[in-house]
This record gives C-alpha cells, structure tokens and sequence, in this order.
C-alpha cells in the first residue's frame, strides 16, 4: 500500500515475529547472552519470560537461525495445557519420527537421538515458546525428560519462553524440584524512549527506508502510546504510515500520532477540532500575505514555517494530556 510511496522494499512494521528485524535492545541483547551461555555452560533450563509483545519468539527465532551445526535445537512453538503425548511433540520438534510408537518407544526413540547427537558433540535444546501455558503435568514430564543423560552428562537442555504467568507457574509448590534446576532466569523488559526511536529506525532502515522518517515527537508520541512494548510499537507505527500516506506526507509527526490516537479513541473530530490546525491556514495566510507586503517574502515564510511547526509541537502536548487508548 504505502511500501512504494516511502520507498520500502516491504512492510517495516508487520506483526510478524520476523528475526531480519530483530534490534538489540539492552534488555534482547542481554537475553541472548544469556541463552547462548545457557547452550555453552550446559544449563538444566534456561526461563526466558516477558510482557505480551515483546519479542520473546522473535529472539527464539533468531536462535534458531544463527546456531551452527554444533547445537541441535527442536523448538515447540504453541505450548499448550493439554499436550496429549509430549514425547510426540518433542519427537516432532526435532523432525524425528513420532507415528504409531508406544510411549514406550517414543521415549526410546528420543533416547537414542539425544546419544547420538553427543556422540557427534553437539548439544541438544529443547525450546519451548508459550511455556507460560503448560501444566504442572507436563512440566514435571520434562524434567524428567531432561534426566536423560550420557557419561554423566546431561544430554539435554530446555528452554522455556513464555509471559509472567509462566514466573508464577514455576512458584509452585509442586514446582520446587523443577524450579531448582533453572540456571539462567532472565525478564525481558520493555524499550525505554530511547530505544523505542532506536527501534523505530532500525525497521525503517531494514526495509531500506529513510530511518528518520518518523521525527523525535513522533517517535516519542510512539512510546507514550506503546510504554515500549514492540507489538504495539508496530502497530501504531503501521497505521501512522496508512494515515501519512493518505495524506501524502513526507515526514511522520506528532500531528499524525494524535490522528490516529484520535481516531482509535473515537472522538469526534468535530466537536474536538484535532489539531485546531483546519482553523489556522487562514489567519495565518492574511499573516502572511500583510507580512509580505511588509517584510518580504523569505522573512513571511520563515514566520509562517514557524508557526505551523509550534501547532505541530503541540500535538505532543495534546497527546499528553490524553486518556490514551489501547492498541
Ligand atoms: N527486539 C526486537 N526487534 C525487532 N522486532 C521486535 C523485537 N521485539 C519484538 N519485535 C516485534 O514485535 C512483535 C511482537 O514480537 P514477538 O511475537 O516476538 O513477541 P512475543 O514476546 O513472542 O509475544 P507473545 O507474548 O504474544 O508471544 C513482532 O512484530 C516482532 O517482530
Ligand atoms: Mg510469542
């Protein structure tokens, strides 16, 4: 729709977990660290949580890609309550044969798989997203599937991704031997407003967009409206695009944020005028046109520009004050 307009090769705010985009935010590149050291020093189980939105797939899919062939990794994507079998999804995480086996010869089956994969040296990890919708059932299945060892050593490691809800599962009580063996915990945060124009400009520059396209006001407008949580900061940033486009604008400002603040809050334009902006170009033509008269152009100009960037720093403040809606 406006890829072509602004110059995108695609979509830079799609809300897809897509690893090409991935920025490293302090709070990212910290979980990562964390879960390469958890592959290299042979953690139990690594527990990666974060607020809904915040690119915990999208880091696991970044994993997934940049390990080399020294680490196998089966990842479950859709954790669920009722798994039915595990060992089927496990067996199935890691492309291996799951149909008409006993559980018996499931487990025999993964066995198998996880010597053969130390005796070629490479390590295997397990990496389950949306943990936080397991049960005690299941998670006590995989700590005992992750008792499968090899010359003493553990032969298996997990990952579990998952939101909050996930922290207070592992409080349980029935937990605590499950909860013994996480060696690395770590909480993804949202972006602060320096990271969110950091982030802002890093999609735009993947898709070959001018990364200054949306300006400081709009980038913060984008924070306040997303408190830093990325899925929100896409989709408000989505629409700002839809809105900029329609609207042929070169630059993405506050005005447009209010606008589509507005619009999703659905108050009436009309009896809240957006930005007062539809009532100035008037006066602030006659202004212009006396002040020609008076001053010359350059100079009627200039004070003209300067106007209708102070009416566009009020958008900020408009914002502000707002009762924002949710995205
Ligand atoms: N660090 C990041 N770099 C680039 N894009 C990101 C980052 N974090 C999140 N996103 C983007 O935000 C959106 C949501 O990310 P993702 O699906 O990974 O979140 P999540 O934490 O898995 O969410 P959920 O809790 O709903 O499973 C995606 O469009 C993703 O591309
Ligand atoms: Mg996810």
């Amino acid at each position: 729709m406006y890829e072509s307009y602004y110059g995108f090769n695609e979509r830079p705010f799609s809300l897809l977990p897509d690893p090409d985009f991935l920025y490293l935010s302090k709070s990212h590149e910290t979980a990562l660290t964390l879960l390469e050291y958890g592959f290299m020093s042979q953690a139990g189980f690594t527990v990666i949580t974060g607020e809904i939105g915040s690119g915990k797939t999208t880091l696991s899919r970044h994993i997934l890609n940049r390990m080399g062939d020294e680490v196998t990794i089966g990842l479950i994507t859709n954790a669920q309550k009722s798994f039915g079998e595990l060992l089927q999804w496990v067996l199935l995480a890691f492309g291996l044969d799951y149909k008409n086996k006993t559980k018996v010869e499931l487990y025999q089956a993964f066995n198998e798989f996880l010597i053969d994969e130390y005796s070629k040296n490479h390590r295997t990890v397990l990496m389950i997203d949306e943990a936080q919708n397991l049960s005690v059932e299941t998670m006590e299945e995989l700590r005992m599937l992750s008792n499968i060892n090899a010359d003493k050593h553990q032969v298996l490691q997990m990952v579990l991704l998952g939101q909050p809800e996930l922290r207070t599962l592992l409080r349980r009580p029935e937990l605590e031997q499950f909860s013994q063996r996480i060696s690395v915990d770590f909480h993804l945060r949202r972006l602060d407003e320096e990271e969110t124009k950091a982030y802002i400009k890093h999609r735009l520059s993947v898709v070959g967009g001018n990364p200054d396209l949306f300006d400081d006001e709009a980038c913060e407008a984008a924070f306040m409206l997303s408190h830093g949580t990325p899925r929100i900061i896409n989709r408000v940033c989505d629409l700002a695009l839809v809105y900029g486009f329609a609207e042929e604008k070169q630059q993405i400002t506050a005005e447009i944020m209010l606008e589509v603040t507005m619009d999703k809050a659905e108050v009436e334009s009309a009896a809240t005028p957006r930005l007062g902006l539809a009532e100035h170009p008037v006066e602030t033509k006659e202004q212009a046109v006396n002040e020609t008269a008076q001053r010359g152009v350059g100079e009627a100009v200039a004070q003209v520009q300067k106007e209708l960037q102070s009416q566009l720093g009020h958008a900020i403040d408009r914002l502000r004050k707002m009762k924002l809606p949710r995205f």
